[in-house]
């Protein structure tokens, strides 16, 4: 009998020793391009579309989990659905922290923004501002205002159909404006609107990990203005002025119209109601409306600008598209009647539209890069704690093995039977990117993107144009190379349906 205690307690310390040795650093690291000492990969770093050459490392390496060392800084890529979901999702509660982004929160005052901040309890708060007023039964009670912000839409298209992009920038700021604030944004929301614009574009360059340098080395965070090489500290003075004006200006106003009484419906004014009953005080204080409602300001345009110009730009390169959506619609709707969320069920293919452009040319390409807050083991590989952990949402939307020739836009791949086909996967599973960290706006998103598209194609023609000597013009696909990929502004043609269209969106239809 002792000799068996004996031997069962050497074979479990034997085991746990084992296990230990598994866990262990001694476990090899994923595989990577192999770099130089002490530097690594910083020169192997491509400086835009970092996405693309991730993937192609990962081919060449034959592997969906990928390892580099950028002076330093460790990053693991996940190429694919399987690895993003086993990390990111199933081990979330290790791998929603953020990688500490010198330039974009520390130089350019972007530490409010909780998109940015690491995982625990203020980003929880904040979030939960959010998220409470954005799930899929809260996020109807927005619908009329993507409503009216599509009308405007329709209405601004019909007068200038030149500038595609400004009209989409448009839309995107009356519909945040209201939702976050409640504010009409041509006639409170200029001078904000301006500060949003610099503060953004900064952001959404600087917010790629790695594009200044200082992000890998954060003692040049110290290195004085006049310094040479250190230009980064100019422009992040500048920026960090323009981001304290956007979140401050909106909030103020905004704050003012509740204390009076005349404030609309909007996420700032149901926050400050929910602060003034003493609900959750921890959660509910000025400072956390602020950042969060500021957060969600600066998070929602960009994206849902990108979202539908790429869709226009795909419908102008595919005409059969817009005719199969333009016959969707006129024998779903009545005649005159402009689309609203209940005919959703009844417009699959428009549903189908939405989901294509999603996929086919994704909005953020690497998401927001997570960082994972402690050593882990997957698939026989050591995952270093601290590392900077990217969802490749771009490899993974092109992954040929679930969407079949990955570079054509074909709504038809979410279509079976003349119905929307649940049983392919869902590009929402990875656009909005992954976790604790899945982006909460998404279904504001969607919906915002959905009744546009579909009222845009109820109206307009949309195709390439033709210049004077009646030759096609090929509109181009460049995109700049951003957090959020936009396509720059292309040739195309929108015009009204009919004279009857044109009567209904200037509002003077009988
Ligand atoms: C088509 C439009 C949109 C796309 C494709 C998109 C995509 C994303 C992605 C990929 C992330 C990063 C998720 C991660 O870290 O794994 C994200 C985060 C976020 N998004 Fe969106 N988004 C869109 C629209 C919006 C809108 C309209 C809002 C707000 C009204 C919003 C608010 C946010 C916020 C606050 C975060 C940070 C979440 C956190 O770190 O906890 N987004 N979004």
């Amino acid at each position: 009998m002792i000799y068996f205690a004996l031997l069962a307690t050497t074979a479990i310390i034997f085991l746990s020793f084992f296990r230990k040795y598994r866990t262990s650093k001694n476990l090899p690291l994923p595989p990577g391009p192999k770099g130089w000492p002490l530097i690594g990969n910083l020169l192997d770093m491509p400086s835009q579309s970092e996405w693309i050459t991730y993937h192609k490392w990962s081919k060449e390496l034959g592997t969906d989990i990928l390892y580099l060392n950028v002076a330093g800084t460790r990053i693991i890529v996940l190429d694919t659905i399987e690895a993003a979901t086993d990390l990111l999702e199933k081990r979330s509660v290790i791998y929603s922290g953020r990688t500490r982004l010198i330039m974009c929160n520390e130089l350019m005052g972007w530490d409010f923004a909780f998109g940015f901040m690491n995982y625990g309890e203020t980003w929880r708060h904040r979030r939960r501002i959010v998220s409470e007023q954005f799930n899929t039964v809260a996020v109807q009670q927005f619908y009329p205002k993507l409503l009216t912000a599509t009308r405007g839409l329709l209405k601004d298209m019909l007068q200038n159909s030149n500038d595609v992009i400004g009209n989409l920038r448009h839309l995107a700021a009356d519909t945040i404006f209201s939702v976050v604030y409640g504010l009409d944004v041509k006639m409170e929301g200029r001078e904000s609107l301006e500060a949003a614009k610099e503060a953004n574009h900064a952001m959404l360059i600087a917010g790629i990990p790695g594009r200044f340098l200082v992000d890998y080395i954060p003692l040049l965070r110290f290195v004085p203005e006049w310094v040479p090489g250190a230009k980064f500290q100019k422009l992040a003075r500048g920026w960090k002025e323009a981001t304290l004006k956007m979140i401050e200006m909106p909030f103020l106003t905004s704050k003012a119209k509740v204390d009076d009484g005349t404030a609309a419906t909007s996420v700032l004014a149901h926050s400050i109601a929910k602060m003034q009953e003493g609900a959750n005080p921890a959660i509910f204080t000025h400072e956390n409306i602020k950042a969060a409602t500021g957060t969600i300001f600066t998070a929602g345009s960009d994206t849902t600008v990108s979202c539908l110009a790429s869709c226009i730009l795909a419908l102008v390169h595919n005409p059969h598209v817009v005719a199969k959506a333009q016959k969707e619609l006129d024998g779903a709707l009545s005649v005159g009647q402009l689309p609203d969320f209940s005919d959703e069920d009844s417009l699959p293919y428009i549903t189908a539209i939405v989901k294509e452009t999603l996929r086919w040319r994704d909005v953020a390409p690497i998401a927001i890069p997570h960082r994972l807050d402690a050593d882990d083991v997957y698939r026989g590989y050591h995952l270093p704690k601290g590392s900077m952990v990217i969802g490749n949402s771009w490899a993974i939307l092109h992954d040929e093995k679930i969407y079949p020739d990955p570079f054509k836009f074909n709504p038809d791949r979410f279509i079976k039977d003349g119905k929307f086909d649940k049983s392919v996967p869902d590009p929402e599973l990875s656009c909005f990117g992954f976790g604790r960290r899945i982006c909460p706006g998404r279904h504001l998103a969607y919906s915002a993107v959905w009744i546009a598209v579909a009222s845009l194609l109820t109206v307009f023609d949309i195709k390439k144009v033709a210049d004077k000597d009646g030759r096609i013009i090929e509109p181009g696909e460049e995109y700049d190379s951003a957090l959020v990929c936009t396509p720059l502004p292309f040739p195309c043609s929108i015009t009204p349906r009919s004279e009857k269209w044109s009567a209904i969106i200037r509002g003077d239809s009988d």
